[in-house]
Order: structure tokens, then C-alpha cells, then sequence
């Protein structure tokens, strides 16, 4: 099964159009040039070599998972043994550290009181408090493996967790990364618990789905921001990491690669490069909605850091910034990727709305396409849903429109 998480401008839609037209092209490599959560590459499945590309750290571990690791996630009966004691070690020290804080904050969420709970996260640690915890944090930036974990403790307590989920999630990546360095679980386990973790994430936070800005308890949201806000974060991860399974065989997961490039720097290296992709899709972002913006609670879960946090939000520091998502590069990026792949011969095809970032872009992007490539169609317009998820134009899932570009040297 696929990662459950929701992912703005995910096309699961689309995805079938794409698996089909790729079908009738040239054999080789398939490339995702903008992955996300690998949509399209799922819907193509074993049929050729999967590559697949994304900006973010989380992108890049879901394709790594699902499409190049040799095993699938072992059994919960299995995994749980290997690291339960370390789970433990590192949450009993940080539960005798914040021990009057988490028992307040277990009597406000059990008197489901919204002025206690507010009253207990202006109480709760963060590292960018004052200049004491700030130079605690640039030590454990440079030293994160130091004992006991504590990152999300003491950055997202009481915003989009709980400070005791917030326990149970630096726990877990301590027994993680403990059990991987003593030899008890391999790195292909270590990437799927790691996934797993993001996924009990989302399944805990009262957020619409992305991390933009957190969500504060009000009379409107209380029974489900109450409800989220009491599970165990271990518990979710349990349920989660017994559902994934890789795509394909391990054989054919061994021929598939997983890049974590800026796009546009990848197709520039494939240049120079004998083996190259015989097709490439492109999705880039379609808005100004930067995507690091909306995931860095995944990035920073995955990282393990101690990054410098910033805004009211608690965004990372030296987060990625895309062109595509960025009204004065957009069409320069169109202009160089058409270009670039144009010189490679790959076949390309674009995904984009009439309404995107890149103005006029129903006209725009063919008038590049033909300069660059001998053939060029439209293989599709149609509307879907699509997931905006509360971004900042405001609607959680509407209707878009979306077109299919295809262009190949023969
Ligand atoms: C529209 S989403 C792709 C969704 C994907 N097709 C799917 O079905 O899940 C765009 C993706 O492009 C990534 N991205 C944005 N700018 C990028 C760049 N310059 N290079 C590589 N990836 C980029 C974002 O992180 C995001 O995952």
C-alpha cells in the first residue's frame, strides 16, 4: 500500500493518463522529475525502471521506500523487540525532565479544558525561548545524536502536538537510530519506520493535512483537536508501518534509482551523463505555495537537526526554496527544463492547470515544447479534484483543471 499521507497537487487522477502514454513510448527508465508521493510512478509500476526525483527529504524516502529498498518493513512482532527497550530509555529520561509538564497537560486534555491547555503550552520548552536553550540547540545541532533525543520536545510542543507526543516521537527516533547503529535493524527498516513515523504524525495533528500553521484549540475544533491531541503517536505508528508493502519485485526495485535534486540541476547533469531517461514527467508546483513551507515537520522528523526555527509557524531554517513556485523564475525554469530535456531526446510530458503560476500557460507551454521538440500534443484536459489542503488560497479540495503535455524528437 501506498504511503497514506495527503499531498498537495498529489495526481492520483491523472496518474492513469500518464501510466497509459508512457506505455506507448520508447522502453528505459521513466522518469518522476517532480515525485512528491510518487503518483504517477505507482500507476506505472514494474512495467520499466522507475527514477524518481523530488527537492524534498521526504519525497525522497517515500521513493527510496516504496521503489529501491530490497525488503518491505519488517513485522511489528519482529521490530518492536529490537527497539522497545531503547523507545523506552529515551522517554522515561525525558519524562522525569518535563514531568510537571506533562502532568499538566494529561489533567487539561482530561478536564477537555481549552484555557488549561492553552495556559500549559504557553509553559511548554522551546529552544528559541532565549539566547540559553538557542545555544543549547546549536550544540545539539552540531552533536544530534546526544542522549536523550529531544528536537520535537522542545520545537513543536504544544503547536502541532502534544509535549507527550512530542516524547513519543523523539523517542522512537532515538530507538530507530540506536537500533540501526548497533546492528539490529538494517537501513531499508530504518527508512520505512522513519516513513511510518511522518505518516502517525499526520494521523495525530489537528492540522489540515500540511504543516503551514498549526491549528489552536477553539470551541469549534474541540471534541476532534481534544481527541487528536490524546493518541499515542507509538500506537499510530504501529498501525501505520504494518500497511506498507514496496512496489514490484526486490530485483526490479535493485534497476530503480531515487534522486533528491533540484529538478531542473538534475536534467542539466543527465546531459553529460550515458544513461538517461527515456521519459520524463514533469509536475512541477503549479502556485507560490512553496512546498517546504507546507512538509517541514517531515523534513525535520527525517533530518533529525536541530535546525534554527523561525515564525510563529516554526519553519526550518535553509528551507528549499523552489523557482517553480516563484512568480519572477517560473517561466525561466519552464524555458530551461523544456530546453535541457529537449537536448537529452527524452520524451517529455508536463502536467499543468490553464490557471497556474505560469501565465497563459494553455498557449505558453506548447509555444516552448515545439521549439525545443519535433512533436508536440495535448494529450488531455480535464478537471479533477484536487487536494490545495487549507493552502493559502483557502479551500481544502476543488475542482481544477489540468492539462497533459506531450512532446518527443520522433
Ligand atoms: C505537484 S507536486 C508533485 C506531485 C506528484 N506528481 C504526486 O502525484 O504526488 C510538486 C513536487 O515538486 C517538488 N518540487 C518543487 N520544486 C522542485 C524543484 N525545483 N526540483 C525538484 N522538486 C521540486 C515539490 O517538493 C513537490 O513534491
Amino acid at each position: 500500500m501506498p504511503i497514506g499521507v495527503s499531498y498537495m497537487g498529489t495526481k492520483r487522477q491523472l496518474a492513469q493518463y500518464v501510466a497509459a502514454t508512457s506505455s506507448v513510448t520508447d522502453d528505459g527508465p521513466f522518469l518522476d522529475l517532480f515525485a512528491g508521493i510518487c503518483a504517477a510512478s505507482q500507476a506505472i509500476g514494474s512495467t520499466r525502471p522507475i527514477w524518481c526525483n523530488d527537492a524534498q527529504t521526504f519525497s525522497h524516502n517515500v521513493a527510496s521506500a516504496f521503489f529501491c529498498s530490497q525488503t518491505g518493513p519488517s513485522t511489528v512482532v519482529d521490530l518492536t523487540p529490537k527497539i522497545a527497550g531503547f523507545y523506552e530509555k529515551n522517554k522515561s529520561a525525558l519524562t522525569e525532565r518535563f514531568s510537571d509538564l506533562l502532568q499538566d497537560e494529561q489533567t487539561a486534555l482530561d478536564q477537555v479544558s481549552i484555557a488549561n491547555l492553552e495556559k500549559c503550552h504557553a509553559t511548554f520548552p522551546y529552544f528559541e525561548d532565549n539566547l540559553n536553550t538557542q545555544k543549547k540547540r546549536s550544540a545539539l545541532h552540531r552533536r544530534p545524536a546526544t542522549f536523550p533525543y529531544r528536537l520535537f520536545s522542545m520545537t513543536y510542543a504544544g503547536t502541532y502536538l502534544s509535549l507527550n507526543q512530542c516524547l513519543e516521537i523523539d523517542s522512537l527516533r532515538y530507538a530507530l537510530d540506536r537500533a540501526k547503529l548497533e546492528r539490529k535493524i538494517e537501513q531499508d527498516d530504518h527508512r520505512w519506520a522513519c516513513l511510518a513515523l511522518c505518516e502517525a504524525i499526520a494521523k495525530c495533528s489537528p492540522t489540515t493535512g500540511h504543516f503551514a500553521q498549526f491549528l489552536v484549540p477553539k470551541e469549534s475544533n474541540k471534541s476532534r483537536y481534544f481527541l487528536l491531541r490524546k493518541k499515542s503517536i507509538w500506537r499510530e505508528w504501529l498501525k501505520v508501518i504494518s500497511t506498507y508493502t514496496p512496489v514490484g519485485t526486490a530485483s526490479w526495485r535493485s534497476e530503480n534509482r531515487a534522486y533528491c535534486k533540484d529538478a531542473l540541476e538534475l536534467v542539466a547533469r543527465f546531459r553529460f551523463l550515458k544513461s538517461k531517461p527515456t521519459f520524463i514527467y514533469a509536475d512541477p508546483p503549479y502556485t507560490d505555495d512553496q512546498y517546504s513551507r507546507y512538509y517541514h515537520l517531515y523534513e525535520t522528523l527525517l533530518h533529525y537537526d536541530y535546525p534554527r526555527t523561525t515564525a510563529k509557524a516554526r519553519y526550518r531554517e535553509g528551507r528549499f526554496n523552489s523557482a517553480f513556485s516563484t512568480k519572477l523564475k517560473v517561466r525561466q525554469s519552464f524555458e530551461k527544463m523544456i530546453g535541457m530535456t529537449g537536448e537529452l531526446g527524452s520524451t517529455l510530458m508536463i502536467s499543468y492547470p490553464p490557471n497556474g503560476l505560469l501565465k497563459d500557460s494553455e498557449i505558453e507551454i506548447p509555444k516552448l515544447l515545439k521549439q525545443h521538440f519535433k512533436k508536440v500534443n495535448r494529450v488531455v484536459k480535464i478537471s479533477h479534484q484536487h487536494s490545495s489542503m487549507g493552502a493559502s488560497k483557502g479551500i481544502e479540495r476543488h475542482a481544477v483543471t489540468e492539462m497533459l503535455f506531450l512532446a518527443s524528437q520522433k
